[in-house]
């Protein structure tokens, strides 16, 4: 631990924070201090100030601060090891991160991941892949999207990557234990595979699609297993990482067919959750990507559904998601397949707020005609706007309410500021 806390103290006493942050960012000395447009929020001011005396970083729009380690964390994305790694090199210091023995001790798992994903890649490349290789082609699936997204196939034949791993040392009780294997067979059979990255962008499962008419489920996935949990993983992360930060945003998907059609025409900053509700690990990991999330989920019931139980989630963690609502029978994949691209940067343009998309839900189906639907409107209306924080926001969406239902616009103003007043005392007899 103290030959821990030494390197770090190496590591942070040789990276001069005016220098590492002047590395991503012009600043310019005033007095004692540096300023620069601080990059962690939209601005064209010089916000931020950098103290080379106390060696920190302190935005006054945006409040975002810290040390040099904080920084690098934030504007790349990573973690403090991952910075500490990053910094360590950059003032050549032999620092790499290994510590955790976990990641020893599961190579041999990422790696038998890797051989199988190169055997099914093998396999789609080969003259057995015909019916698969037409199914991905009429689904827009080229040769390139093959290679950019590592697709691959699992053959008839029920043991050929069991066997193949065997002879590669890997005993059953492994391979049953990482889901590539069940019992003497293999998990996967007769279907385009798609790999399951972590983070990290390494693979730590399968996904694998039905491509023949079947009675089976159209996808079967990795279970979990001790480098793969489906409430940690989110699709296409690693690379959204990086594309994030140059877009400026992230757009999450449901599905990852979605994320390759996106990919396809330049969206890369995508990510999907794969079908399962957001969980907030997976919210957290968002959070990280960018400030600005827009949720893209398919245009029916299960997706309005999934819009409103991730948005709250977002919501939660103080973030401002924006919403792209699809034509009830669209998916991304399918939307972008019929409209095409310029269609779809409509949408992205066009991407309203998750409290507004709310808001315009609690509208739909109700009888102005009847009293009664319309104060359970108002009431509901009301308690989403006690949530809203900017306080113009509040009076716009109110003034509107108080026309469209014919009320005195004082009236619903009382109502509001006691339902924000028996918020906070709620919340403050929490703590
Ligand atoms: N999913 C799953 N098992 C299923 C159906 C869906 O695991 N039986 C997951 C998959 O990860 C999929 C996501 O949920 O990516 C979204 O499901 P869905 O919208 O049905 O899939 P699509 O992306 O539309 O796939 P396709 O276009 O191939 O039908
Ligand atoms: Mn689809």
């Amino acid at each position: 631990m103290n030959q821990n806390n030494d390197i770090i103290q190496q590591i942070k006493s040789k990276n001069d924070i005016v220098d590492v942050v002047s590395e991503y960012l012009p600043l310019e000395q005033r007095g004692k201090n540096f300023l620069g447009v601080c990059p962690f929020h939209q601005d064209n001011h010089p916000s931020m100030s950098v103290s080379r005396e106390k060696q920190i970083f302190n935005c006054f729009a945006c409040g975002t601060k810290g040390n040099v380690f904080n920084f690098v964390m934030k504007r790349e994305n990573i973690t403090f090891r991952e910075a500490l790694a990053k910094l360590a090199k950059r003032v050549g210091i032999n620092y790499q991160y290994t510590n955790s023995d976990a990641i020893e001790k599961n190579q041999p798992l990422y790696d038998a991941y890797k051989l199988a994903s190169k055997y099914y890649q093998n396999n789609l490349a080969s003259s057995l892949a015909n019916k698969a290789k037409k199914y991905l082609l009429d689904r827009k699936i080229d040769d390139t999207l093959i290679k950019e997204f590592e697709v691959g196939l699992s053959l008839g034949s029920k043991d050929d990557l069991t066997t193949l791993l065997t002879k590669k040392n890997y005993d059953l009780t492994t391979l049953n234990q990482i889901g590539l294997s069940s019992g003497e067979h293999d998990v996967f059979i007769e279907r385009v595979v798609f790999p399951l990255y972590d983070i990290q962008g390494r693979i730590v499962g399968f996904s694998g699609r039905i491509y023949e008419k079947s009675d089976l489920n159209k996808y079967l996935n990795t279970k979990e297993t001790p480098i793969f949990k489906k409430g940690m993983t989110i699709y296409h992360y690693h690379v959204a990482k990086e594309e994030a930060r140059i877009k400026n945003s992230v757009i999450v998907m449901e599905g990852f067919m979605d994320v390759i059609r996106a990919s396809s025409i330049g969206y890369k900053n995508t990510v999907a959750l794969m079908g399962t509700a957001m969980t907030s690990e997976q919210a957290n990991l968002l959070k990280r990507l960018s400030s600005n999330i827009i949720l893209c989920f398919d245009g029916d019931n299960a997706g309005r559904k999934a819009t409103l139980a991730n948005g709250n989630q977002l919501e939660e963690l103080g973030l401002s998601p924006k919403v792209i609502s699809l034509p009830g029978e669209d998916d991304p994949d399918t939307f972008i397949l019929t409209y095409g691209k310029e269609k779809f940067q409509a949408l992205v343009d066009h991407a309203i707020y998750f409290s507004d998309y709310k808001l315009d839900l609690l509208k739909q189906g109700v009888d102005f005609q009847s009293d009664l639907e319309k104060t359970t409107y108002i009431n509901q209306m009301l308690k989403e706007i006690s949530k809203i924080k900017d306080e113009i926001r509040c009076e716009i969406i109110l003034k509107r309410l108080a026309k469209e239902c014919d009320i005195g616009y004082n009236t619903l103003d009382k109502r509001l500021q006691e339902m924000k007043k028996q918020e906070g005392k709620s919340n403050s007899s929490d703590l």
